[in-house]
Formats: C-alpha cells, structure tokens, sequence
C-alpha cells in the first residue's frame, strides 16, 4: 500500500512539474506580442510589391516606303477624260494608255507597244474605231492588257 502510494505521488509529481515545465517552456519561444506585431509589419503585403505592367501588344511595323504609285497600279480606278488621255501617249516616260469601248488599258508594257506606239497608232487616244475597224486581230488581243479605268466624258 505504501509503494503504490509512492507511485502514485511519483506520478502527480511527474505531471505537475512536467507541465508547468512545458508551459515555461512555451513561453520561452513565444514572441511577445508586439514582436508578432513587427514581424506582421514586416511581411510586405501586396501594394507593396511593384506591380507588372501589361504587356504591350506587338507593335505592328509601319511600312516607311510605300511602294511607287504609278498610274498603272490605280487597280482599275482611274476615270480619264479623252482631253486628260492624251498625256497618257507613252512618250518621256509617260504611261501609255489606250481607250477601247471606254476602257482605259495600260500598253506600257505590250511589246508591240514599244514607246506607245503601235502599228502607226499612238497611246494617248480612244482606238476603239480603229482596233475594230484597221487592225486584223480585233478586240481578242486586249485580253491580259492590266485595265487601268475607264474614259469618261469631258
Ligand atoms: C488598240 C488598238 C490597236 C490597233 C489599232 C492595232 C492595229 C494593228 C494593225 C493595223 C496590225 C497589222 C499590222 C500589219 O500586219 O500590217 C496589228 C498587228 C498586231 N497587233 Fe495590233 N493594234 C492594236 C492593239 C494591239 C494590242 C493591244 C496588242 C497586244 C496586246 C496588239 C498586238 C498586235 C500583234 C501581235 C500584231 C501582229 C500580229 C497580228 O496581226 O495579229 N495590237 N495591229
């Protein structure tokens, strides 16, 4: 009886110190609370951190030279009166223009067209009389002749 006394007294003893012992321990590690209060501080929240910029979209190269725009290249738009088609005659490096049924047809570079002139005709002029009427291939020959426009009247 006496021994399990003695145990029993061991095992109080035990606990009461080994808690108490534990507790101390705790407080030893524990920061005080205005050390968590820093530490809290310290932590950089998210203002703080520089934000990223969006990027940018690709800037989509602006081409610096337009290609040259010669009178050819109006892809069919032109609108010419027969007075403004006479300067079109391929002559000094003017474009050569012809005029069939009202549509303007860049002979410049048609080798039977050679400085705008063809067969004792000029560029520069309506031919629809005489391309039907003089010349013994017809209107066939225009095929693939780039169509710059068309004439209108003056
Ligand atoms: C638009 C007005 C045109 C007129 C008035 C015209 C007139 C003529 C004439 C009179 C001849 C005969 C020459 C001879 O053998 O005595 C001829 C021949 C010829 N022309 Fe034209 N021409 C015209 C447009 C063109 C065009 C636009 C082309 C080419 C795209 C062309 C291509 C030729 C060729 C290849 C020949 C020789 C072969 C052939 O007789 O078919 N001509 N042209």
């Amino acid at each position: 009886m006496k021994r399990i006394a003695t145990i029993a007294i061991s095992l109080l003893a035990f606990f009461a110190f080994g808690c108490a012992g534990g507790a101390t321990e705790a407080a030893a590690v524990a920061p005080e609370a205005t050390e968590v209060v820093a530490i809290i501080e310290a932590v950089p929240n998210d203002t703080a951190t520089p934000r990223l910029t969006p990027t940018q979209a690709p800037i989509t190269p602006v081409p610096t030279v337009t290609p040259a725009q010669t009178p050819s290249a109006a892809n069919g738009t032109l609108a010419l009166t027969l007075d403004q088609l006479k300067q079109y005659d391929g002559k000094n490096g003017n474009p050569a223009y012809i005029a069939v049924d009202g549509v303007l047809y860049d002979v410049g570079g048609v080798r039977q067209w050679k400085n705008g002139s063809h067969e004792g005709y000029s560029a520069g002029k309506d031919l629809t009389d005489a391309i039907l009427g003089k010349s013994p291939h017809g209107t066939g020959v225009l095929d693939g002749v780039p169509i710059v426009g068309k004439l209108v009247a003056g």
